[in-house]
């Protein structure tokens, strides 16, 4: 399967982009607005990865990285996943699988706090964004980016997938567990990712207030 990171230079997508380089025989491509930096990007997680390295790695710019993927993670700031969405739409198609990992998140003296879109999620304007036929999928919200680059680090978490459509769903759901580590939980259709989103400035918070605590996820038993 073809894995396209939109913005794969940044945290999140350096920590998705280890870990499934590391745990899975994808071709993952690291996107970026500019190819040469999507390129560093490439050769330093390689690096990085050394022996360990299980993927076929590659990099490109944006929308090249989109051209024929089966899945597209938007991992860039909430604030521009419309416009990003929209450079690569000509690249995507149904049979694409759209994933947002992204959370809007106010920041004041009292800490962090849910900032959602009018959409009322982000998921939602991805929707909104994205061309009619494509599916879109929440996921990987609740991950700490500090937790997935640290490559030592077992993971534990669950992962909660939304979406509309179930076959766009389950892929995301089986891609979600071949990451060591981690569960994928079905959390409904795409207009439930407003909650999903939510739990992580709370995440956040708790890792500000309370000693030793840092890079939270969630786990439910
Ligand atoms: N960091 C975390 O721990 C974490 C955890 C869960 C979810 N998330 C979500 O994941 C998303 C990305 O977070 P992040 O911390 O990885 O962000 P980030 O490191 O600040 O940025 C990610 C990438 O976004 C691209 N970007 C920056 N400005 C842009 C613009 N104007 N237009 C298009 N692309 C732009 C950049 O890639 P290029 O310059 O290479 O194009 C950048 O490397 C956010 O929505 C966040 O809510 C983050």
């Amino acid at each position: 399967m073809r894995i396209a990171l939109l913005g794969g230079t940044g945290d999140i997508g350096k920590g998705l982009a280890l870990r499934l380089a590391r745990d899975t025989a994808h071709e993952v491509v690291i996107g970026s607005r500019k190819a040469e930096k999507a390129a560093a990007a490439s050769e330093e997680y390689v690096e990085r990865l050394g022996d360990d390295l299980t993927a076929d790695l590659a990099s490109a710019a944006n929308a090249e990285a989109a051209s024929g993927a089966d899945v597209v993670v938007v991992c860039v700031p909430p604030y521009h996943v419309s416009d990003t969405v929209e450079a690569v739409a000509d690249e995507l198609t149904g049979d694409t699988v759209l994933v947002t990992p992204a959370v809007g998140i106010d920041r004041d003296d009292d800490g962090f706090h849910y900032d959602p879109p009018s959409h009322g999620s982000v998921a939602e304007l991805v929707a909104d964004a994205a061309p009619d036929e494509v599916p879109v999928v929440g996921a990987f919200q609740n991950l700490a980016a500090g937790a997935l680059t640290d490559l030592d680090h077992e993971l534990g978490f669950d992962v909660i997938v939304t979406g509309d459509d179930d076959d766009a769903k389950a892929t995301v759901l089986t891609l979600a567990e071949e990451i060591d580590g981690l569960r994928a939980l079905d959390g409904g259709s795409l207009r439930n990712s407003a909650e999903v989103e939510s739990m992580t400035p709370l995440l956040i918070n708790l890792a500000m207030e309370n000693d030793g605590m840092h890079d939270l996820g969630v786990s439910f038993h």
